[in-house]
C-alpha cells in the first residue's frame, strides 16, 4: 500500500496555502491560455452532500482560473466526485472514468482527478492507481480543499498523488460556486457516528463534526443577501447537529436562521429517528420559514431487522415519533428511505415494512435493494437474500407506495401553493417547474422570467410524479 495516508490537520494556514496554490495555477493559466481560459467539468454522483462538495470544488476551479464548460470533451480539468453507497453507484463511476482514457490520450495536458466516497476506500484507490494510469490524483472526502495543490502538482508533472485522510476536519473559507443562486445547499455538519451495519458512510466520511453556528449563520446571511430563497441544511445526520461542539441543537440553529430578514424558506436533511427531538418538531410547527417536510428514513418496519441494522430504535418508537410529528404539524409531508432484502429479512419481516408504509402514509419513499459494502458488518452476515426474492419484494414495495403517493399528492388538488420556480420544463418549453412544501415537482404554464421567484400556483391535477397547476395572482 503506498497511498498517502495524510495526517495533516485542516488548519486556517492549510486552507490559506491552498488558496495561494489557486493563485499560482491561475497565473500559469493566464500565461498559457491568455484570453481563452481552460475549461473545467465536474461529474457528481450520489447524494446532496456530494452536490454541495462539488459546489466547493467548482469554487476552487474558478479561483484557479478555469471556466465551467458544458461538455466533458471541452475540459482541461475533469473532476469526478464519486459515491460508494451501493455497488451500482461505484460501477457507474468506474465505467465513466474508464472512458477518459481516450480523451487523455488525445490531450496529454488534461488533468483528471477523482474525489468522493469511492476513493475514500483503500481498495478502490489501489485499484485505480493500478488500472487507470491516466488519472492524475485522487482525494478523499477529507481532502477537498487540497485539490489546488494536487492540480498544481499534476501540472508540474510531479508524482501522482492519492490522498487518504486520517484527519477529517472542516475546511472553512473555501469559495462556493452555485449554479442557481436562489436555491442553496448549506452544509452544517459532516460525517456520521451511527455505523448502521449496512452503511459505508461512517468509514468514508469520518466522524460527526459540526460547523460553528457563527460560520453557518454568516453563510446563511450571505446566501439570503445573494438571493437564496430555498436553503437546505445538509449533513449525513443533520439532526445530531451541535452535539460534538456542545453548541445549540439543530432546532435552535434553525430558529436563529429564521430570524434573518428575507423571503426564504428552510429545509434540512438527512435525519436519524434517534435524534428527531421534540424541539425540532416544535420548531417545524412554529416557524413559518421551516418547510413542513420531514425526511425521516426508517429503513425497515421490523424491529428485529432494525436491531440487525444497528438503527437503535424499534418500530414502535419510530411510529411514536411519527404520531407526535403529525399531531404537531398536521399537514406535514413525510418521506423515507427503505432497504429491502437486508440479510436474513424474512417474508414476514418484509410484510412489516409494508404495513408500516400503510400506517405512516409517506408522501414519497426512496427504496433500495440491499447492496453489500466491503468492510461493513452486514456484508459479512449469513443469509444474504436471493436476487429474485429481493427484486420481487422491491416491486411489491414500489407498487404499494405508488398507491399511497397518488393519494397523498391528490390532497393538494384545489389548493394554492407558494412555488419557487426552478426552471423551464425539460419536456415542454411553455411549462415551468418548481417546488413548494411538497417533495414533488409542480408544473405550470409560464416563462423564464419566473425562474428564481415565488409564484402562487393553484393545483388542478396530480399524478404519481408531479402536481399540475395554474398561476394565480
Ligand atoms: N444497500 C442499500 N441501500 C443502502 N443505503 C445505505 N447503504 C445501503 C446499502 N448498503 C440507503 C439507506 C440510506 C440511503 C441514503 O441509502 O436507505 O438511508
Ligand atoms: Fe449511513 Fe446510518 Fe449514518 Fe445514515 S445514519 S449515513 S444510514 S450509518
Amino acid at each position: 500500500m503506498n497511498c498517502i495516508n495524510s495526517t495533516e490537520k485542516i488548519t486556517p494556514e492549510a486552507v490559506a496555502a491552498e488558496l495561494s496554490a489557486c493563485r499560482a495555477v491561475k497565473e500559469d493559466n493566464l500565461k498559457r491560455y491568455k484570453d481563452d481560459p481552460p475549461g473545467f467539468y465536474i461529474e457528481t454522483f450520489g447524494c446532496q452532500q456530494n452536490e454541495a462538495d462539488s459546489e466547493r470544488l467548482a469554487g476552487l476551479c474558478i479561483l484557479m482560473g478555469y471556466v465551467p464548460v458544458d461538455s466533458i470533451k471541452d475540459a482541461k480539468l475533469v473532476l469526478f466526485n464519486t459515491c460508494a453507497i451501493r455497488e451500482h453507484a461505484e460501477k457507474k463511476a468506474l465505467s465513466i472514468i474508464g472512458e477518459m482514457k481516450h480523451q487523455k490520450a488525445a490531450d496529454p495536458e488534461l488533468i483528471i482527478g477523482i474525489g468522493g466516497c469511492m476513493v475514500s476506500q483503500d481498495h478502490r484507490v489501489e485499484k485505480i492507481k493500478r488500472s487507470n494510469p491516466y488519472v492524475s490524483f485522487t482525494f478523499d472526502t477529507g481532502a477537498i480543499h487540497r485539490v489546488p495543490s494536487l492540480v498544481l502538482g499534476a501540472r508540474n508533472r510531479e508524482k501522482r498523488r492519492f490522498i487518504l485522510s486520517d484527519n477529517f476536519g472542516i475546511a472553512e473559507g473555501i469559495p462556493t460556486y452555485r449554479k442557481t443562486p436562489f436555491k442553496a445547499w448549506l452544509s452544517i455538519m459532516y460525517g456520521c457516528n451511527n455505523f448502521c451495519s449496512y452503511c459505508i458512510v461512517p468509514y468514508v466520511r469520518g466522524r460527526e463534526r459540526s460547523r460553528t453556528p457563527e460560520d453557518i449563520l454568516r453563510e446563511a446571511r450571505e446566501l439570503i443577501e445573494g438571493g437564496a430563497r430555498d436553503i437546505t441544511l445538509l449533513g449525513q445526520n443533520v439532526n445530531s447537529y451541535g452535539k460534538d461542539i456542545g453548541e445549540m441543537d439543530i432546532a435552535a440553529l434553525m430558529r436563529e436562521i429564521c430570524k434573518i430578514d428575507g423571503d426564504f424558506r428552510l429545509r434540512f436533511m438527512t435525519s436519524h429517528p434517534k435524534d428527531a427531538s421534540d424541539s425540532l418538531i416544535a420548531a417545524m410547527a412554529e416557524e413559518e420559514k421551516i418547510i413542513p417536510h420531514f425526511h425521516l428514513p426508517v429503513q425497515s418496519g421490523s424491529t428485529r431487522v432494525l436491531g440487525a441494522m444497528n438503527r437503535r430504535y424499534t418500530r414502535e418508537k419510530y411510529l411514536s415519533i411519527i404520531e407526535k410529528l403529525k399531531a404537531a404539524v398536521p399537514d406535514v409531508s413525510i418521506t423515507s428511505d427503505i432497504i429491502v432484502a437486508f440479510p436474513g429479512e424474512t417474508e414476514e419481516e418484509f410484510s412489516e415494512t409494508l404495513s408500516l408504509l400503510e400506517e405512516v402514509r409517506y408522501d414519497m419513499i426512496f427504496s433500495f435493494i440491499y447492496s453489500p459494502r466491503e468492510g461493513t458488518p452486514a456484508a459479512a452476515m449469513d443469509c444474504q437474500i436471493d436476487r429474485a426474492v429481493a427484486n420481487d419484494r422491491y416491486q411489491r414495495l414500489l407498487s404499494l407506495q405508488d398507491t399511497i403517493t397518488a393519494e397523498r399528492n391528490a390532497r393538494f388538488e384545489g389548493r394554492t401553493l407558494k412555488v419557487l420556480c426552478d426552471d423551464v420544463s425539460k419536456t415542454d418549453s411553455s411549462m415551468m417547474t418548481g417546488r413548494a412544501d411538497t417533495p414533488r415537482p409542480i408544473h405550470f404554464k409560464g416563462d423564464s422570467s419566473m425562474i428564481g421567484k415565488f409564484i402562487n400556483v393553484k393545483i388542478t391535477k396530480s399524478d404519481l410524479f408531479s402536481l399540475m397547476g395554474e398561476v394565480v395572482e
